[in-house]
């Protein structure tokens, strides 16, 4: 064995058995997958980064060519500088997604044989509409871990009459089937291989093997020999491998807080903050080892929280149009703009942009001395 790399291995034994990992960085995979996790990690990545063009079933409307584009930074997985276009219709106390009107995304693009046949180079937006809401690409780091989660333990934190009479009263969003839902700002999907299968379909108009159809040009069908390639446009095998990647991927570990940053941590709770933003959450069983029964840094409850009218725009499900999913607290250290539509430059913009169930937060935090706010922010940073 060569010296040197003989001292490295007894540094690396050291570290492992001081239990100082190496810290996962943004796009990194969960640790503990076995061989075949890895290796289906490594081939999803490559589905989620692919490019599809209409010859490969791209369009004929869609947001963007493949899932990398939007989630890319800093790595696969991540965010990106795509806003998207979201619309329904609020009918009081019933919300509607207007699926006979080609859905509640608004696609932004067009292929060229549609925009040919059509003349149009986006989705018209829905006349019925009540609403129009931007959202920026958020990061996807440790949503199966998320998604591991069980509805038991979201269910315990919903507090809807406030009967704790903190102001707070979290509230899951269900699905029309029922089931809780806990992704996309409103919380509406409740599983992440409908989510990313939905994503195909809502973003590229790629027609999978779990959503065949193609949405209608704002409720007309799509003309004749516009979109020649038969359904479904990727396989099974494609939709669960770009399923397993985002599965697998790692919420980055925090950076080594320094003393502000700790004293920021106290504040986080001390302030309220964690009422909503719960530090830690538990998964329950899961076929995957590295996912089972693992806690995990997720500072959200998964629940819906009223946060004022300045953040209101759509309904979706039973989200009315104030309510959002709070928001899960993950690599802000790389994100450049915060909330849903990313009206936020700062995370103090973003804590002053609170309303609602979280006032009594905000004002908290409004009311610190200039050293405690730094040192909240310090901490949010290290995520
Ligand atoms: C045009 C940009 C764009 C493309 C392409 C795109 N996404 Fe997204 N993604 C978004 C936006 C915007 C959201 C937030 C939606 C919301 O808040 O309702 C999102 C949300 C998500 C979420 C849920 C995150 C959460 O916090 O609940 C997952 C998972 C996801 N995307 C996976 C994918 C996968 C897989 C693909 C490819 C099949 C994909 N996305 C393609 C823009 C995009
Ligand atoms: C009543 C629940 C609630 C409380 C209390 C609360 N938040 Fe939030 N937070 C949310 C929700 C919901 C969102 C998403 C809002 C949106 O996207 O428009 C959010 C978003 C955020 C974001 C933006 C995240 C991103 O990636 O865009 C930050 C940062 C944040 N909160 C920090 C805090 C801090 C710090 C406090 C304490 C001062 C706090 N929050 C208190 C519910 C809450």
């Amino acid at each position: 064995m060569n010296g040197a790399r003989g001292w490295a291995a007894v540094a690396l034994l050291i570290s492992v058995a001081a239990g100082c990992e190496r810290p996962l960085k943004p796009g990194d995979p969960l640790r503990g997958l076995n061989r075949a996790e890895q290796d289906r990690f490594a081939r999803g990545k490559v589905v989620f980064d692919s490019t599809f063009t209409p010859e490969k079933g791209l369009g004929p409307l869609f947001n963007a060519t493949g899932c990398g584009e939007c989630h890319e930074e800093p790595a696969k997985g991540g965010s990106g500088d795509e806003v998207e276009v979201h619309a329904t219709a609020f009918k009081g106390r019933v919300c509607d997604p207007l699926v006979e009107e080609g859905g509640f995304v608004i696609q932004q693009h067009t292929t060229p044989a549609l925009k040919q046949a059509l003349g149009i180079d986006s989705e018209p937006f829905p006349p019925s509409a009540t609403a129009r809401a931007m959202r920026t690409s958020p990061v996807v780091f440790a949503r199966g871990l998320l998604d591991a989660v069980p509805e038991s333990v979201i269910l315990a934190y919903a507090d809807p009459e406030d009967k704790n009479h903190d102001g707070i009263a979290g509230r899951p969003n269900r699905f029309t089937d029922g089931r809780v839902g806990r992704f996309g700002r409103k919380a509406f999907v409740p599983a992440l291989d409908e989510f990313n299968a939905g994503a195909f379909s809502a973003e590229m108009g790629i027609t999978n093997p779990a959503v065949r159809t193609e949405e209608t040009i704002g409720g007309k069908p799509i003309p004749a020999g516009v979109d020649p390639v038969p359904e479904p446009e990727i396989n099974q095998e494609e939709l669960d491998l770009t399923d397993a990647f985002v599965r697998l991927l790692a919420p980055p570990t925090p950076l080594k807080l320094g003393r502000d940053g700790r004293r920021g941590r106290e504040l986080f709770s001390d302030i309220g903050c964690a009422a909503c933003h719960v530090p830690t959450l538990r998964t329950g069983d899961s076929p995957i080892a590295a996912l089972r029964n693992k806690e995990f840094a997720a500072y959200t409850d998964l629940l819906l929280h009223d946060m004022g009218p300045d953040l209101a725009d759509i309904c979706l499900g039973l989200a009315k149009p104030s309510d959002f999913r709070t928001e899960p607290l993950l690599d802000l250290r790389d994100a450049k703009h915060f909330l849903h539509d990313g009206r936020a430059a700062t995370l103090e913009q973003a804590i002053e942009g609170h309303g609602g169930e979280a006032t009594g937060a905000r004002d908290r935090f409004k009311g610190l001395p200039a050293a405690d706010r730094a040192a909240l922010v310090a901490f949010l940073k290290s995520l």
